[in-house]
């Protein structure tokens, strides 16, 4: 066969298999059975479960452990609220029990029965180091949270699901969940108290890096033409510390933007646009809003990742969501609006700070 005509012959064939493709298309898509079985609606992951898949895996490392269980203000916050609050003969869940150690503080306070809950195989030294110190009445369970049942409801959830940002380790969701299937009627989450805050700060100056564009004469060298090229990726637009040296003041007079409370709230009733105004008690230069949050049990029993609080449980990082840097007056009025579409997800939060007196 000559070369032109097995080529027309191709496209011969070529141009029916798409004809009749396009038409076997349309067909599918009017009828929405076909359609449906074709083309299965895709089912997004929402924050919550993809924080569920990543957290079994981070939380079996040991050394996430140790910085947990090396950070003395949240052990002695845990220890204090679990020895006051827990009393002797009450059943108790642990969850999220990750070695067991909040367990094992129940049970020494005379908890009739623990059910210390993970989803993550550290669960398995978990086990271990209650025999080894001797702890009973505790059993361990290896499942998530969500899953799990019970024929009795209990007197008392433990957990600690607090994120860099609060909201980050689903501890809403988790904690609600539980709390409405398996928890008593008038029974105590520990602990239930929170407020997240978003300040204005200024950074000390050994810790202050601009955005590149920023960086307008570094020897004679301009970098602003780099604004063209800000960066997509959310992480870009935040700092993540621990060190208590890092931020020199709160720009105004600190006040929570949100406040929780475990035994009331309900899923997804955070408002998802916050507005708050702070009046500049110092001058100087804004460099960004610091994020970080407060849990509290009694009044002299709170926890702290606040990065001017000498006495911050030093695990928990603070961030620093970055602004354009600008200079305010004292007296100034600044409006920071914070929107998020998932409070889970810190990558969908989006943050402006106004000067209104200007
Ligand atoms: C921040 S660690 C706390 C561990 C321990 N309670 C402590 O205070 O040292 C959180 C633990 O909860 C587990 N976890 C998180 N969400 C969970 C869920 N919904 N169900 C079961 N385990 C969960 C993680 O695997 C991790 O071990």
């Amino acid at each position: 066969m000559a070369v032109h005509h097995l080529q027309r012959f191709t496209a011969l064939i070529s141009h029916h298999v798409r004809l009749y493709s396009a038409r076997l298309g349309n067909w599918i898509f009017t009828s929405p059975r076909l359609k449906l079985w074709f083309y299965p609606p895709v089912k997004l992951e929402t924050a919550a479960e993809r924080y569920r898949r990543f957290n079994g895996s981070y939380f079996a490392d040991l050394h996430e452990q140790e910085r947990m269980l090396s950070d003395q203000p949240r052990m002695a916050f845990y220890h204090g609220a679990i020895t006051r609050h827990v009393k002797p003969g009450q059943r108790v869940i642990d969850l999220g029990t990750g070695t067991g150690i909040l367990a094992s503080y129940a049970s020494r306070a005379g908890a009739a029965k623990v059910y210390a809950i993970d989803h993550s195989t550290i669960i398995e030294h978990a086990r271990e180091l209650a025999a080894t110190n001797g702890i009973v009445k505790v059993e361990f369970v290896e499942q998530h949270s969500m899953d799990f049942e019970l024929d009795q409801k209990v007197d008392v959830i433990l957990h600690e699901q607090i994120g860099d940002f609060l909201f980050d380790e689903a501890m809403v969701p988790n904690v609600c969940d539980l709390r409405d299937r398996l928890l008593k009627p008038g029974g105590t989450i520990l602990p239930s108290q929170f407020e997240l805050f978003c300040e204005p700060v200024t950074l000390n100056d050994d810790f202050r890096i601009p955005y590149i564009w920023e960086l307008n004469n570094v020897h004679g060298f301009d970098y602003s033409s780099m604004e063209r090229s800000r960066p997509q990726n959310p992480e870009y637009y935040r700092l993540a510390s621990c060190d208590l040296q890092m931020v020199k003041h709160f720009v105004g007079d600190p006040t929570p933007l949100v406040e929780v409370d475990l035994n009331t709230i309900q899923v997804d009733t955070v408002p998802l646009e916050i507005k708050i105004t702070r009046e500049v008690k110092r001058a100087g230069k804004v460099d960004g809003l610091a994020v970080f949050m407060k849990a509290k049990v009694d009044d002299d029993l709170v926890l702290s990742s606040s990065p001017l609080d000498p006495g911050r449980a030093p695990h928990w990082g603070f961030r620093i969501l970055r602004l354009d840097l600008t200079e305010v007056a004292v007296g100034d009025l600044l409006e920071v609006t914070l929107t998020v579409q998932d409070w889970t997800d810190p990558d969908t939060w989006r943050w402006i700070c106004d000067n209104k007196s200007r």
